[in-house]
């Protein structure tokens, strides 16, 4: 399994993963493929510098990167006031009239209600840069388009790649011009925020648009027969999300009474259909777990949910009440439909082994049909 990408991120296998888990990115990389933490959970500075901290320790000197979630336009600190002053009382009511329906309790005394758009205030959002860039982080990554200019500038000149998803070709041109090293392709099976065009359609349509940066193919990959159909798109590498959700060093859960915690439960009992693209989370479509929270926004009666980054301000305290509680009913997690196969939990090294020596088994049987 060698592409460009093994030699521009110094790694053995092409197989980015995506993770909100320290534990979990640190053992993608430690398995020779490359763990990328996503920063958006650390609402503190310190708190993502101790993280950073940690994964240096933890890596065995293996690569690895930095996921942000930075829009091109930041906001300054005094803008978040403004915003939360124009969700509508009628979306507040509604969240307020479910959470005591579903008997959810409130946050224990001091606990701070989580800001929803820490990461796009100007001087946080930069902060989170300048700290990932002094440590030795291969690469930054942004969920939301290009990284503005002056973040590409600076982490290219620490020789630090920049990486950005995208759901539809037109994005992927315009990380082109805006100079980013490599695209990922994110198609409509994804975990997450996703576009309405399906992985099998929006790879090679990336590739094309690409004009010869390489692709990451993601969305619906969870084995090495789905790595060796993303290259055979032309994709040189994967970036997969979901299925470190039910790996043994995934521990962001406290575990219930048999080990699990309510999200492992449900995503090892769910099926590919049992996911759900809604706007609940942030006010932009991403896929999640189908829940009686996601079902709720959907019902007669329900709002709707408002545009980002409004709903994100609108659901943080709800959301941050039902993690608390771990409300079996309203809980759930972004995922992809690869949960149909995310069926057993094991450890990392040993998801990064079998994809590996499944995507030859894949490489031979296609070898094996030329004529
Ligand atoms: C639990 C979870 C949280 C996610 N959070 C982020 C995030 O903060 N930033 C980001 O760039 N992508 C995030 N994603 C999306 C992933 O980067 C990736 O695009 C997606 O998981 C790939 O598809 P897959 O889920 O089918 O593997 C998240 C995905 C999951 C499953």
């Amino acid at each position: 399994m060698r592409t460009r990408i093994n030699d521009m991120l110094g790694i053995k296998y092409p197989i980015l993963g995506f993770t909100p888990s320290p534990e979990v990115a640190a053992a993608i990389s430690r398995a020779g493929g490359f763990g990328v933490l996503g920063a958006i959970r650390y609402t503190k500075i310190e708190e993502l510098a101790e993280a950073l901290d940690w994964m240096d320790a933890n890596v065995d000197g293996k690569p690895y990167g930095l996921d942000i979630v930075m829009p091109s336009k930041v906001i300054d600190e005094g803008d978040v006031t403004a915003l939360e002053g124009m969700v509508p009382e009628r979306h507040k009511r509604f969240v307020d009239e479910l959470m005591v329906r579903f008997g959810v309790p409130e946050l224990a005394e001091g606990t701070a209600g989580p800001n929803a758009i820490t990461g796009w205030v100007h001087d946080f959002a930069r902060a989170q840069v300048e700290i990932a860039l002094k440590h030795p982080i291969k690469l930054l990554v942004n969920a939301l388009g290009s990284p503005p200019a002056d973040v590409m500038a600076e982490a290219h000149a620490k020789g630090v790649l920049v990486a950005a998803l995208s759901g539809h070709a037109k994005h992927a041109a315009s990380h082109v011009q805006a100079g980013v090293d490599i695209i990922i392709a994110v198609g409509h099976e994804a975990g997450g925020h996703t576009g309405e065009v399906t992985t099998m359609v929006l790879v090679p349509e990336i590739v094309a648009a690409a004009e010869g940066r390489p692709v990451l193919a993601a969305g619906g990959i969870g084995t090495g027969a789905q790595i060796a159909a993303s290259m055979a798109l032309g994709a040189e590498g994967v970036w997969m999300g979901s299925v470190w959700l039910t790996t043994e060093e995934y521990r962001l859960e406290p575990p219930g009474a048999n080990g699990y915690s309510v999200v492992a439960e449900k995503l090892l009992a769910a099926t590919s259909s049992d996911t759900v693209r809604s706007k609940v989370i942030s006010g932009k479509p991403a896929r999640m777990l189908r829940t009686e929270w996601t079902k709720a926004w959907e019902a007669e009666g329900s709002p709707g949910p408002l545009p980002m980054p409004l709903q994100g301000i609108l659901v943080a305290e709800a959301e941050a009440r039902i993690r608390g509680s771990q409300h079996k009913a309203l809980l759930g997690t972004p995922v992809g439909q690869i949960v149909g196969q995310m069926n057993a939990v094991r450890p990392v090294e040993e998801v990064i082994r079998k994809l590996a020596e499944d995507f030859e088994v894949a490489c031979d049987r296609v070898a094996a049909l030329r004529g």
